[in-house]
């Protein structure tokens, strides 16, 4: 089964039917998984090897505007930078297009705007393809359901399946091929003292794209046949966790998951390391601090940089450790 004919399946005649509007615009926050999306079981649709569990940022994300022009290429302008066509950016996402263009000379032109760092590990692909999602049924006019956006945004990225939700968000792995069963659901919980630190430990891109380390990991990944069973666990937990607002037990979990996420991609060949120096450090710097009995976590995705996971009680100790962390409140969108 192709991507297209999954369009075809969620927009059957809609999908020949005019832009309604000169112009879609919508938001999708950035989300952090606290049990990992980590191995694809069919790749042309990001169908997941496991189920995952994330927090969306609230109003951390990206905005995106669409509107429809008949010149030579998709115009894409990121933060107020027109990108090249050729940039691999660029492609990607003209690509993704090519899935709902009316007719193969319709082109789109792109505005993103984004406020969590780009290609920082800080899931800036999960919020632009679901920011993406939206603006074009926005523009279209489909009225889709959130279910369906969430499909067709994991069409783009897998983790984009989860942005489209605000609050904590489960990404069910399904089983069908064609993925209709795939897709990310909110839980109705509100966590109002739970509060997420963003720390840049290095803005630069990373090196490996998560796509290829990912793979790299499910084919030869010595641990990785480990790794759905962990996620099994680490699910149950982190669900009771969130009904019982049980703060070390989420902590603890979204942890250790993201720990053992890092121990299967050292397991492959080439070896995959996102730490940088820093990133050990900080670790260490929270250990330390979790001796002291300091309730804090971290959670790392693919890329040097952590997130810190604490409760509002706890903001102002954590800052005065970490000057440099962002704080945000998940759930005030
Ligand atoms: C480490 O969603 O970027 O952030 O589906 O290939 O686009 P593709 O991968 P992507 O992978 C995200 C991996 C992760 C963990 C997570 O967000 O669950």
């Amino acid at each position: 089964m192709k991507k297209a004919d999954v369009v075809h399946l969620i927009l059957g005649d809609r999908r020949r039917v005019p832009a309604r509007h000169l112009s879609g615009k919508a938001f999708a926050p950035s989300n952090i998984a606290l049990c990992k999306y980590w191995g694809k079981r069919e790749q042309e649709l990001n169908l997941p090897v496991t189920s995952s569990l994330s927090i969306s940022l609230g109003d951390q994300g990206a905005s995106a505007v669409l509107t429809i022009h008949d010149r030579a290429h998709d115009e894409i302008v990121l933060n107020g930078k027109s990108v090249d066509v050729s940039a691999p950016f660029s492609q990607r996402l003209s690509h993704f297009l090519n899935l709902f263009r009316l007719n193969p000379t319709q082109r789109f032109s792109i505005f993103i705007e984004t406020n969590v760092p780009i290609a920082a590990g800080l899931a800036s692909s999960a919020c632009g393809f679901a920011s993406i999602v939206k603006a074009l049924d926005a523009l279209f006019g489909w009225e889709l359901s959130n279910k369906e956006l969430s499909i067709l945004a994991r069409l783009g990225s897998g983790s984009a399946s989860r942005s489209i939700w605000q609050g904590f968000v489960e990404w069910h792995r399904g089983l069908r091929d064609d993925g209709m069963d795939c897709f990310a659901e909110a839980i109705p919980d509100v966590w109002a003292d739970l509060r997420i630190g963003l720390l840049i430990l290095s803005a630069k891109e990373k090196g490996l794209a998560s796509r290829e380390a990912m793979q790299r990991t499910v084919t030869n990944g010595s641990l990785y046949s480990a790794w759905p069973a962990k996620v099994s666990s680490d699910l149950f937990l982190l669900k009771q966790a969130i009904a019982d607002r049980d703060f070390q037990t989420l902590g603890k979990t979204a942890e250790s998951n993201a720990l053992a996420m890092h121990a299967t991609m050292l397991s492959a060949w080439p070896p995959i390391q996102y730490a940088i120096p820093e990133t050990l450090l900080t670790m260490q710097k929270v250990w330390a601090l979790r001796e002291q009995g300091l309730p804090l976590y971290f959670t790392q995705d693919a890329g040097p940089n952590l997130k810190l996971l604490f409760c509002k009680q706890d903001v102002e100790q954590v800052v005065s450790h970490f000057p440099e962390v962002k704080v945000v409140d998940p759930f005030v969108a």
